[in-house]
Order: C-alpha cells, then structure tokens, then sequence
C-alpha cells in the first residue's frame, strides 16, 4: 500500500505554493497566509508526500532541543500534517510521518514532538503523550497581589534575543521545555497584524523574567493574553502578577500557558486560576540509546534498568537495552535480561515522567518480570508547554473567542 507514496522534500517553488495551498485548506487558513509561514519555517524543513506524481499532502519539520534533566536532547518538532480531502483515508498521513520518522532517525534525531489535533494517527507512527499543554484564566479583579514589586522596563520593538537568556534559563530545569526554533520565536513576536505585542522585563540591570502579551476581545470582554513568560525568581513572580493585576480597570481576564500544575499559581492569595484549556502533546522516541544518553539524570542516582523495546517502524530501536545511570550521566548498551518490556510508544511517558512505571505497569504500557516491580526510572516532573510548534498560535490561543 505504500508503495504507491512517493516521499520527498519542495522541489521548487510550485511545489511550495501547491504544498501551501493544501494546508491553508487544511488548516482553514486565509488565502496566501501560508507564504508567511513558509518563510518562517524555512523551505527546506517541509516534506510531502506525492500520489501518483500528484502532490498530496505535507507537514513542516522543526529541527530545535528539548530539556530533560537539565540536558538539550536534539528533538524535531512535527507541525503543519495536511493531506489534501482528495487524499485522506488511504494511509498518506501515516506513511508520511513514517516516512519522516525514518528521515529523522537517519540525521540522528534523538526525539520528536507533536501537538496532536488526533491522537490515533500519531500513535500508529510511535508517537504517545509526553506533557502536559494548558491555557489557564484568572479574571484581573481576582489576581489581588499587591506586594512590592521589581521595576517593570517596557520593550519597543522587542525582539527575541532580550528574551532568550531568560527563556533558556527558565526552560532547562522543567522537562520538556523547548530550546525554541527561531520560527516560535518569530510568532511569539510577530503575529498577524492587527495584534500588538507589548513586552516588558522585570527588574533592572539583571532581568529575573519577562512579560510578553496582546490584549483582545474574547467574547465581547477585554482580554489580556500573554503570549510568553519568564519568571526566574519570587520577586519576579509576584512583579508579573501586580503588573496584570495594575490592568483591572480595563481588562476583565487574564490567559497564559502552563502545564496542568502550574507553578505561578502558587504565589496568588486564592485558588481563583482556572483551567481554559487542558491538553498533552506527544512524543516519539526516534533514538532509544540517543534519547537516553543525551538527557541528564539525577546526581545523586545510581542504577541500571534493563530494557526490552519493540519498536515496529524503526528497527533498530528494537531488542534489550541495559541503561546505566551514574553521576548524572546515563549510558546504554545493548543486551541484559529485558526485565521491562515496553512498546515504543511506552517509553514516551516514561520518559518524560508524565506518569510513573506502576502508572503504566497498571495500564498495560509496560511489563516487568516477575518480582521485579518497575523502579523510578528517572525522576522527573510534569513538562511543561511544548505546543509551541502547532501550526497556528492562533489555532492554540484564540480558540472560543
Ligand atoms: C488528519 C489527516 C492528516 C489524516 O490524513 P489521512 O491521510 O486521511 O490519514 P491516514 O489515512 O494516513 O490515516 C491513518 C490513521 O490515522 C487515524 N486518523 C486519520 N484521520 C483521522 C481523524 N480525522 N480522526 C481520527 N483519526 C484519524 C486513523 O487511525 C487512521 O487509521 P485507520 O484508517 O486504519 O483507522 C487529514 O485528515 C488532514 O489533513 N486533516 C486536516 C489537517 C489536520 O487536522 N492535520 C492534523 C494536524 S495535527
């Protein structure tokens, strides 16, 4: 059946505007809206799949890092998955994230991630939840911090190196934070017009975190949206919530993205936060021994996990794993006696400690050998957002408005 695909990258520029065609149908985007895009993600990061000589559909690569244990794992972001109505049902969206996942473990891509509009067809290629992805909601009135807080600088034209520093040193200690692509940056910074994007750092000489927001209307009341944040220290928690609470008079809620537990909330006097929007994004495995000697591991750690791994599409994932963790680091090799058995798929979740072994033991996703009750493979906390590389922030942020 899949003989009949032929996978490949933009020959030319007519294969750009068809490719953007499709996925502006797709993705019930303006006309033309996908040029933009295009030249954001880079040409050369598309794949598409032809039928019959005929181009049917396509999807963007995002080469970037995520963080776990502290360590930038090389991980490819999937954004953008169109095939053509024409197309659908006959396997082209299967064979071309098959496709792709091949591509990506042949250039040494240890992960890569997704946020998924249907979970069944990602879950076919190896691909199962990671983290966590949530927009929560507070109404102004309710933020009620009025401690003293860090001097607020407003940004003209902010750009994303001001940010970067801060970013990076928020994301490498929660798992499952982005080293972004420069693509994300540019759609934090730069949405469509009309939206203005207001930033602001907190503190002085030695920024401690950053604002970054739009306000709207959502559903006929003022909103203020933020589309980024930082937040390195409690002086800049605390300024980042007397700096939306400063906005009460005009502005009746306040949306930001978190992770289902979300740490800003800690510093706020009542449970008044609610979740808008909860979802979890995906991850697949694309290197068993990569993935697992790139990311870090507790310090004070010091074990060997026997592994048994199937994995369907990319063979050489398959067969037992001995992983050894010492002073952080972890080393694989092949062989062991298999005391866990996992699908690809599994090893997701464990990975990036969404749930637990006895979690998956319990669901079936993994197998120990008898007598051996699966061991805290890593410790890990929930992951945070990792949705950054859908197609369209719009899509993520504006839903119900
Ligand atoms: C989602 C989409 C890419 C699927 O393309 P497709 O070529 O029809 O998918 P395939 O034929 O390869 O389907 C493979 C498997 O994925 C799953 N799947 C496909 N489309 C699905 C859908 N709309 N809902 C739920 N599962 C779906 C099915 O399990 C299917 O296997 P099955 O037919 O054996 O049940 C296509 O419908 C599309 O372009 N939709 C609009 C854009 C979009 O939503 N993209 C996804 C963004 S994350």
């Amino acid at each position: 059946m899949r003989s009949q695909f032929e996978y490949g990258t933009l020959a030319d520029s007519k294969d750009a505007q068809q490719l953007g065609a499709i996925l502006e149908q797709c993705f019930n985007s303006p006309p033309g809206s996908s040029e933009a895009y295009f030249k954001r993600i880079g040409l050369e990061n598309f794949r598409l799949l032809r039928v019959a000589g005929q181009l049917a559909g396509g999807l963007a690569t995002l080469p970037m890092g995520q963080w776990f244990g502290n360590q930038r794992v090389p991980m490819t972001g999937i954004a953008a998955v169109g095939v053509a109505p024409e197309y659908r049902g006959s396997g082209a969206a299967i064979a071309l994230m098959q496709h792709t996942l091949q591509d990506l473990y042949a250039s040494g891509v240890a992960l890569s991630a997704l946020y998924p509009a249907t979970q069944q067809l990602y879950r076919k290629a190896g691909y199962e939840q990671g983290g966590s992805f949530c927009t929560w909601e507070i109404s102004a009135q309710a933020i009620q911090v009025k401690e003293r807080s860090l001097p607020v600088q407003p940004i003209h034209s902010p750009a994303a190196n001001v940010f970067q520093a801060l970013s990076q040193q928020q994301s490498q200690t929660n798992n499952g934070n982005l080293d972004r692509h420069p693509a994300i940056w540019e759609e934090i910074l730069k949405p469509d017009a009309p939206e203005v994007v207001y930033a602001y750092l907190f503190g002085d000489d030695q920024p401690e975190g950053y604002i970054i927001f739009s306000q709207k209307q959502i559903n006929n009341s003022a909103a203020l949206v933020v589309l980024d944040w930082a937040i390195l220290t409690p002086a800049a928690g605390l300024s980042f919530w007397k700096f939306l609470a400063n906005h009460r008079s005009q502005i009746k809620k306040v949306r930001w993205r978190s992770s289902a537990i979300d740490l800003l909330t800690l510093l706020l006097p009542e449970q008044s936060a609610k979740l808008h929007e909860a979802d979890r994004w995906l991850l697949r495995i694309v290197n068993v021994i990569s993935a697992l000697e790139k990311r870090g591991y507790p310090s004070d750690v010091e074990m060997e996990l026997h592994l048994d791994i199937q994995d369907d599409l990319l063979p050489d994932n398959s067969g037992k794993f001995i992983l050894s963790v010492s002073n952080g680091q972890g080393t694989v090799t092949r062989g062991g006696k298999g005391e866990l058995r996992l699908e690809i798929c599994g090893l997701a979740p464990l990975y990036t400690g969404l749930f637990s072994p006895c979690q998956l033991q319990l669901l079936g996703q993994l197998e120990a050998s008898e007598r051996r009750s699966p061991p805290p493979l890593i410790c890990l906390q929930v992951p945070i957002p990792g949705c950054e590389i859908s197609f369209s922030r719009r899509r993520i942020v504006d839903e119900g408005i």
